[in-house]
């Protein structure tokens, strides 16, 4: 097993050993990928205050999101197509997360089913939900939800039609692969991929692929979101299927105070502050530069989390330190996925704890009661004057 020090040591593995076409999705911005840049560096401006003589035994990353123990602030966030970065990655993800005591949540456009990770997975799981033009498919998809007793349902809110990524059209991204001879080319190289590929039926869009009629073409993640999303989404729609629903509700992708004001009125349990990973409006804040003025406009009346760009433990640190009661990741475990299978998801986790761990303890803190803006430096303009 190679020796990982870093997420950056995940994401060279996966990209040798993902398909071009797999990791290119993962790694794509929007558009010219300024927000997506930019969620990495804002929190490079962030810088922590480092104290010395403090007694540092005795030290936790426990915590708590929505009121569930999480062994670190922290759920795997949901991503499309995760079953494409490895064979049966959704039920590897899921399990590496219920081991290591941390929330996973599977997306709506999954390659595993919700019925495939809760037959996979002992601990419920989150699941995540595009509103759909559909009704009875939307009910269908929620109904199945609860049967395979999910927690919390995750709302997305900033994908209503679905920004436009330069290299998936180039790369003519679909699953399971089309076999053009650039696609046959890069995957000659690929063989353990190929290998594991190759020993699981799991290859289609697990969620949708018998379950809704009406497609174009089941394989292609523009024509599904092009046909089924609903366009029409609004707060009442949103309250609606929060009354469908009838337990937790995690509203993602507000990035806008107005909008945060809005998900606390409709009762949600958190938002989370998100721009998509930078994958949805191209030129819009990162999140992180987002958190304190959400933050500010909901005064603690919700719980806030949050996010896009989350790469390391003192990033962790940093969101957490600033308010947001737990993060997501997305691309950092998809790159241990990708790099590893289920093992390099643990080993994404455990990298980001044990950052996490060292960092707060050089910081003079114990636990997550002790991270507070205090142990940040945040340059006076960070949150910048924009009008
Ligand atoms: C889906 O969530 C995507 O960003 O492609």
């Amino acid at each position: 097993m190679p020796v990982i020090t870093c997420i950056e040591d995940l994401k060279r593995l996966a990209e040798r050993r993902v398909p071009r076409m797999f990791y290119d999705y993962a790694e794509s911005g929007s558009w010219t990928e300024q927000t997506f840049r930019e969620n990495t560096s804002d929190f490079e401006k962030i810088r922590l205050r480092q104290r010395v003589a403090v007694d540092m035994e005795g030290r936790s990353t426990k915590s708590q999101m929505i009121g569930q123990d999480v062994a670190l602030p922290v759920a795997l966030a949901p991503v499309g197509l995760t079953g494409m970065q490895h064979a049966d990655g959704e039920i590897k993800a899921a399990k590496a997360a219920e081991k290591f005591g941390v929330p996973f949540t599977l997306s709506t456009m999954s390659i595993c089913s919700i019925e495939d990770v809760a037959e996979n997975t002992e601990k419920p799981f989150w699941f995540q939900l595009y509103a759909m033009r559909d009704q009875a498919y939307l009910r269908r998809l929620i109904d199945r939800a609860k049967a395979a007793k999910c927690s919390a349902l995750v709302i997305t809110l900033d994908l209503q039609i679905l920004g436009q990524r330069h290299k998936d059209l180039k790369n003519g991204l679909s699953a399971p692969p089309k076999m053009t001879p650039k696609t046959i080319a890069n995957l000659a190289w690929k063989w353990r991929w190929g290998m594991q590929m190759l020993q699981t039926k799991r290859r289609g869009f697990g969620n949708i692929v018998g379950h809704v009629d009406g497609i174009t073409d089941p394989s292609s993640l523009f024509a599904w979101t092009a046909e089924q999303f609903d366009p029409k989404l609004d707060w009442a729609k949103i309250a609606e299927i929060k009354d469908m629903w009838g337990g937790k509700v995690i509203l993602k992708g507000i990035l806008d105070a107005e909008d945060a004001k809005m998900a606390l009125k409709v009762g949600a349990d958190a938002i989370v502050v998100s721009n998509h990973g930078g994958r949805q409006l191209d030129g819009a804040m990162s999140s992180i530069r987002m958190l304190e003025p959400i933050l500010d406009a909901v005064g603690g009346e919700i719980e806030v989390h949050l996010d896009s760009g989350i790469r390391s433990g003192q990033d962790i640190l940093k969101a957490v330190a600033m308010g947001a009661t737990g993060t997501y990741i997305g691309r950092s475990y998809i790159y241990g996925l990708g790099a590893m299978g289920e093992a390099g998801v643990t080993a994404a986790l455990e990298v980001l704890q044990k950052e996490f761990d060292i960092s707060m303890a050089l910081c003079g803190q114990r636990n997550i009661a002790g991270l507070t803006r205090d142990v940040l430096l945040v340059p006076e303009d960070f949150a910048g004057r924009w009008q």
